[in-house]
């Protein structure tokens, strides 16, 4: 993609966050001064993530991934080219933030059903992320690929998640069985040195592999390999991608409320948390952007969803991240968001050009009710939705804003992942927590372990078969 000075000025994402505030909301709004009030908030904040960029130690590696990855991003490109001309399906398996980042992507910049086009249409392999361990999924997924002609991209930053190498075991097993050498067939995704996958690839004799920093997180890791070579094996541009974020990363060095969005956007957040907005609702009106609210759900939630401050403090912070599509969710949840409990806030994401328009054709002529919408487009129609629902809204008191894509491709994306990334690393800052742990994802992950009989889990495993038996039930 080239990218002219002028380019790029028309391709910058902007936030529109008037109805956060009392202009139109009057008290239920947030005015200048109480923003004023938490501007100290704000600037620690700032702060805090401009001297910690970078610290693989904090788990701040992530800041650094538009700049540092020039020979991997190379690899990474001449990897999929590779994959391309060989492979009929590409299939990630990984969970979480090794998964919703690829899925993201794949759906944001690729044709809606990019799977189903003819094979001169499309320009990559197949597309699938297998992020569940539904054994009908499992088996179903086998129905319609054929392993020899597929390749697999084991993700795992610790190669211990079990869903993630239950599934390699099940792969790996077909692959041998179908006469093929496992190392041909897969691609691994993980810590440079540690983890189970590391193991294997030695024991496999060297199998293609990835790293995912040190420093890196899952969920913060769409920009590193785990999300560039799914993104790169589909055609998508993955330096538009990087030069997108890495543009946001350049807007948001800024340490003014007034001039940094994600800061303010942080802010206006963080204000609504403490003054008890405990549901976040985020509402692209794009399908293409539909599984960025999953992938900002993960983001949001096991980012700021904490229990303790950095001082040892007990806290129970966060904010319940909520996927709404507009505008399909207008005829299901809007109802709720405009009469139900002060409880939310809502983001809108909203395309400025799409990359269909779909005239809607004169016709009707004699039903008036029907024949207005003839001679719109659905972009116009999609558009006004948008407005609408953001009026009602703030008609209806309830605090939104909305962040603007001028379209969306690699670029766009690229800023909007990296918004969202700082949005939450000040968020975290603001309320003094570990932004990048999760010790709430670890604990279910080990009683997993205890339940399936892993050595050194015994007593978890008394425990869980003690309360297995000592049930409360209605038959
Ligand atoms: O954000 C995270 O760290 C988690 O969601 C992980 O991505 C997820 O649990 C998978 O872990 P791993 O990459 O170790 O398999």
């Amino acid at each position: 993609m080239k990218l002219t000075d002028e380019r790029r000025r028309q391709l910058r994402i902007t936030l529109d966050y008037t109805n956060m505030t009392d202009k139109y909301l009057g008290a239920r709004g947030i005015s200048q001064r109480t923003l004023d009030g938490y501007k100290w908030f704000s600037k620690q904040a700032h702060a805090y993530v401009m001297q910690n960029r970078g610290k693989d130690e904090l788990f701040m590696g992530w800041t650094e991934l538009p700049y540092n990855q020039t020979e991997v991003v190379k690899d990474i490109i001449a990897t999929a080219r590779a994959i391309r001309k060989k492979f009929e399906a590409f299939v990630v398996l990984g969970i979480g933030g090794s998964a919703l980042g690829p899925t993201m992507a794949f759906n944001a910049l690729c044709h809606l059903h990019y799977n189903d086009l003819p094979r001169t249409k499309r320009k990559g392999p197949r597309f699938f992320v297998e992020d569940n361990v539904d054994p009908v999924r499992m088996k179903e997924l086998l129905d319609v690929i054929d392993v020899k002609k597929t390749c697999f991209n084991v993700i795992s930053k610790s190669g211990a998640t079990s869903e993630t190498m239950a599934q390699y075991l099940i792969i790996s097993d077909l692959l041998r069985k179908a006469g093929v050498d496992v190392k041909d067939h897969v691609i691994f995704t993980t810590d440079a040195s540690r983890g189970n996958l590391v193991k294997i690839s030695k024991e496999l004799g060297g199998v293609k592999s990835f790293v995912l920093g040190d420093g890196v997180g899952g969920r913060f890791s769409e920009l590193s390999p785990v999300g560039l070579l799914p993104a790169a094996v589909l055609g998508i541009d993955i330096k538009a991608m990087l030069k997108g974020a890495a543009y946001m990363d350049r807007i948001c060095k800024i340490n003014d409320l007034r001039k940094n969005p994600a800061l303010l956007a942080a802010t206006l957040q963080f204000i609504a948390m403490s003054e008890g907005k405990n549901i976040g609702v985020l509402m692209p009106y794009s399908d293409n952007l539909r599984y960025v609210s999953d992938w900002y759900a993960q983001l949001w939630a096991e980012s700021l969803g904490k229990n303790e401050t950095l001082a040892g403090k007990p806290c129970n912070v966060g904010q319940t991240p909520v996927k709404a599509l507009g505008v399909t969710d207008q005829h299901s949840q809007v109802q709720l968001y405009t009469e139900g409990p002060y409880d939310k806030v809502v983001t809108f994401l909203s395309v400025g050009s799409y990359k269909e328009k779909s005239p809607i054709p004169h016709g009707c002529e004699n039903i008036p009710d029907v024949s207005f919408l003839g001679g719109h487009t659905m972009e116009e129609l999609i558009q006004a939705e948008n407005k609408a629902t953001a009026y009602a809204l703030t008609k209806a008191g309830r605090l939104n804003y909305t962040i603007n894509l001028p379209e969306v491709n690699e670029f766009t994306l690229g800023q909007l992942l990296f918004f969202f990334e700082l949005q939450t690393a000040y968020a975290g800052a603001m309320f003094n927590i570990n932004t990048f742990n999760q010790p709430g994802v670890e604990a279910g992950k080990k009683a997993t372990f205890a339940l399936l009989g892993k050595p050194g889990y015994e007593a978890q495993k008394t425990e869980l078969d003690k309360a297995a038996s000592d049930r409360d039930y209605i038959v």
